[in-house]
């Protein structure tokens, strides 16, 4: 797996990192200082310098070695010309990449983690967004590693601002910044002010006297310098620094330590038996980057003496759940966190009723148009899945119920999926068939039918159509695929296409009779998500659209479905397609009703719709579905609406995530993934009605394949981020299912010496893999490996 840092902390290793508000600051001589005052205390004191530029006779951990006696430096990386990193990087041999500097100083670091109690102090180069080698920002460069942060302020004219600029952009990071300290200068009072603004954020700041100007002889130089360092070391208030750090971190240990005790006091956790809740199945996060969670790792027996290597208190964990599929530009991402941090600072929120403000209004319109789906034109927003579902489920029974003139006696239906999910609220619960989800909610009341459905898995290496045994005399047998392009190819399944409206019109015939009366078809379109992982054939939901619009089998059906030449009002019943899960990009393209080739009348988008920074989701509505609900009198209005409706923060975010997939998806490893599957190569935007759309997934085929003949493993699945295997449980499947659990624990127990555990969720005998959208092939492929080795343990 491509080796991550992960955020250092040790129990006796400290790490302090320096970063400066502007180059010329002083960053070294605090440096310096800072050793000095420390070594009065610790053992060890390591200053490393992990990216160096000029001649190394001038580097600054020569100065460290010259002035502190005892104190070990270290240069990690030196380039030769007295230039901005990335500049002097360009032409070198040297590795420039953030992840190999980082991992190289994660590295070194934990060299120094011996059992004596110690320090590294890191100093930066140059400003906090000051270049790093490759061209990204030194603050961006290190936060992998997410070390507590002295920022040295400027002292200088106009050093206020740059002072409070360069400390947001850290906090804005997600940085801990511990305390400011800058030279005294009499004569702009800089000190003087951060030291009341940094104390209203309780940011203790101090200042120190500027070192001696430098005498012309070098020997003179030298024993001013040092007269300046024993001098400054001793100094109050940097003792007061040196103390507050060193109980801050233990501290910061401490209660990552009992933060998993007090959240069983505390907190009532979702979908959790809490019988079984525990200190040690709690899982403290102290922060989270990228594709990995920053897990506390309890140490048993913390060693006790020096020459024992010490255990590091974080590592990485592979957020394997999507962080609940949320996921998808990388925790922490500096880009969202700005988008948000600024929408908060041009609206906080602002209610929608009556309004309008740009991200909302842009949101609307791209998710329109990127849709490309005609019938689509009106967006509502809500907060999260489950209400925006909500607000479909109103929407579609308001529409139907108003043309067939049906009251709330009638008992209006839904038809769904069996192991369908639309969320929590009572109301969507209301939409799945009774389960274990919804067994004892007193007020639950399945309100529809639910067909069961032929589903896709790939067993023994052979991808194949399984249809449950209630379909099988209508339908047939299981068919067996070359790939699982050839199941997407639509057209080319003509006898089945057949069958399956045979077998749908029969059943939608029967339900009439019975005298079902329907208000919307449900649907979650390919993958049916939280019910368990279940990948439907997407003929069979593309049969089951037509079928309930009445669209006759026999004509040309790239013109009957998807308002291409038929009308945009919706036939038989309003169709939503819940893409809460399935949406944005999830499955390798921008929606998932183009893989099964019909336009729904309702769609929603939650989850990957704000990058996975917050929650916000939109039902998007035809333009028939709206007109239900014009009259000149308010009670047929939608009468609906959340607090945060339309969060600006979320539309902005959303808006930006969006841009950034979009690039995403027309990347060198996004074509890279399409090649792994033979998929077109040509970028999937459009959307290719009839011929569904040839799928491909971040997961390797080889892997996929070698997973599915493992001897416990029943049948797997991969598309787009999502990879599912079921596991072979002889006490029989579902929910209450343990088979997947054993394996859960052994990748988070991890074993691969190195190796970042994986974090996942199961649902039943189900252990579903997801990766972000910025995951990289070599940190999926560590990923598989991992797996692959607890497969076989
Ligand atoms: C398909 C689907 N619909 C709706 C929801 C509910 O979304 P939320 O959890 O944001 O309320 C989920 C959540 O997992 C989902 O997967
Ligand atoms: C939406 O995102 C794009 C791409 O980052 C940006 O150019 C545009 O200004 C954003 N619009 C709004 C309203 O946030
Ligand atoms: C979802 O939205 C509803 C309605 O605003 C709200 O009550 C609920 O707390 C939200 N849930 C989450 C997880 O945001």
């Amino acid at each position: 797996m491509r080796r991550v840092a992960s955020s250092a902390l040790w129990p006796r290793l400290r790490a302090l990192q320096i970063y400066g508000a502007n180059t010329g600051v002083g960053k070294t001589i605090f440096s310096s200082v800072l050793c000095a005052a420390f070594q009065k205390k610790l053992r060890r004191v390591q200053y490393v310098k992990p990216v160096s530029t000029g001649p190394l006779d001038e580097a600054d951990d020569s100065h460290i070695s010259a002035f502190g006696s005892g104190i070990k430096s270290k240069t990690l990386y030196q380039f030769d010309e007295p230039v901005s990193p990335h500049i002097a990087a360009r032409g070198s041999s040297l590795p420039i990449s953030d992840n190999e500097i980082s991992v190289a100083l994660y590295d070194e670091l934990k060299s120094y983690a011996t059992g004596e109690d110690g320090i590294a102090i890191v100093e930066t180069a140059g400003g906090v967004l000051s270049p790093a080698p490759s061209g990204s920002t030194q603050a961006d460069l290190y936060r992998p590693l997410r070390m507590p942060t002295f920022l040295v302020g400027d002292h200088r004219l106009g050093g206020i601002g740059s002072t409070i600029s360069a400390w947001e952009s850290l906090h804005i990071r997600g940085y801990d910044v511990q305390s400011v300290g800058l030279f005294a200068e009499g004569r702009y009072e800089n000190a003087a002010y951060l030291k009341d603004y940094f104390a209203e954020r309780n940011i203790p700041s101090f200042s120190i006297a500027p070192p001696p100007e430098p005498a012309a002889a070098r020997d003179e130089d030298i024993k001013a310098m040092k007269a300046y360092y024993e001098s400054s070391s001793v100094n109050a208030e940097v003792i007061g620094f040196v103390e507050s750090f060193l109980k801050a971190h233990d501290k910061r240990i401490e209660d990552l330590r009992e933060m998993p005790k007090q959240a069983t006091e505390a907190i009532w956790h979702p979908f959790m038996q809490h019988s079984e809740r525990n200190e040690g199945n709690v899982v403290a996060m102290e922060s989270a980057y990228g594709d990995y969670f920053q897990t506390y790792t309890k140490q048993k027996d913390v060693p006790s003496g020096a020459g024992q290597e010490e255990k590091a208190l974080l590592s990485p964990a592979f957020d394997a759940s999507a962080s609940w599929w949320t996921q998808g530009l990388g925790h922490g991402n500096p880009q969202l966190a700005l988008t948000a941090a600024h929408a908060a600072g041009k609206y906080g929120h602002v209610m929608f009723a009556g309004a309008v403000h740009e991200p909302a209004l842009t949101l609307s319109q791209t998710l329109v148009h990127r849709m490309g789906n005609a019938r689509l034109s009106k967006v509502f927003y809500t907060d999260n899945g489950s209400t925006g579902m909500e607000v479909a489920v109103k929407m579609a029974l308001r529409a139907a119920s108003k043309r067939h003139g049906w009251s709330p006696e009638d008992n209006v239906e839904i038809l769904g999926l069996i192991g369908s999910y639309h969320g929590d609220t009572m109301g969507t619960m209301d939409c799945s068939e009774p389960s274990i989800f919804n067994k004892k909610v007193e007020w639950y009341q399945g309100r529809g039918h639910w067909l069961d459905f032929p589903q896709v898995k790939l067993r023994d290496g052979q991808w194949v159509v399984e249809p449950p045994k209630s379909m099988r005399k209508t339908v047939g047998k299981t068919r067996t695929f070359n790939s699982l392009a050839e199941i997407f190819d639509l057209d080319a399944r003509r006898a089945d296409w057949g069958r399956y409206r045979s077998y749908l019109d029969a059943e939608l015939w029967h339900l009439r009779q019975q005298g079902h009366k329907f208000g919307a078809l449900i649907m979650e379109p390919v993958i049916l998500g939280a019910g368990g992982m279940m990948f439907a054939d997407p003929l069979f939901q593309r049969c089951l659209v037509e079928a309930v619009r009445g669209i006759d089998p026999n004509i040309d059906n790239a013109k009957a479905v998807d308002g291409q030449g038929a009308d945009k009002d919706w036939q038989g019943m309003p169709v939503i397609f819940d893409e809460v899960f399935t949406g944005l990009y999830r499955l390798g393209r921008f929606d998932a009703a183009g893989f099964i080739g019909a336009d729904p009348d309702i769609v929603v988008n939650a989850k990957l719709l704000t990058g996975g920074l917050l929650p916000l989701c939109t039902t998007t509505a035809s333009e028939a579905i709206f007109e239900a609900f014009l009259s000149a009198d308010k009670s047929d209005a939608l009468l609906h609406g959340h607090s945060y409706t339309a969060h600006a923060i979320g539309c902005s975010v959303a808006n930006e995530s969006l841009a950034t997939m979009s690039k995403l998806s027309q990347s060198d490893d996004w074509a890279g993934f399409r090649q792994d599957w033979k998929a077109s190569l040509a970028v999937q935007e459009t959307k290719d009605v009839g011929k569904g759309s040839t799928p491909w997934s971040m997961w390797s085929q080889s892997f996929v394949e070698t997973v599915s003949r493992k001897p416990n493993v029943d049948y797997v699945f991969a598309i787009g981020s999502v990879f599912a295997m079921s596991l072979k449980d002889p006490a029989g499947s579902g929910y209450a299912s343990t088979a997947a659990t054993g394996l859960r624990d052994r990748l988070f127990a991890g074993s691969r010496a190195g190796e970042p555990v994986i974090h996942s969720r199961v649902l039943g005998n189900v252990l579903y893999l997801m990766g972000a959208m910025t995951s990289t092939p070599e940190t999926l492929k560590g990923v598989e490996e991992t797996v692959l080795e607890a497969l076989s343990r």
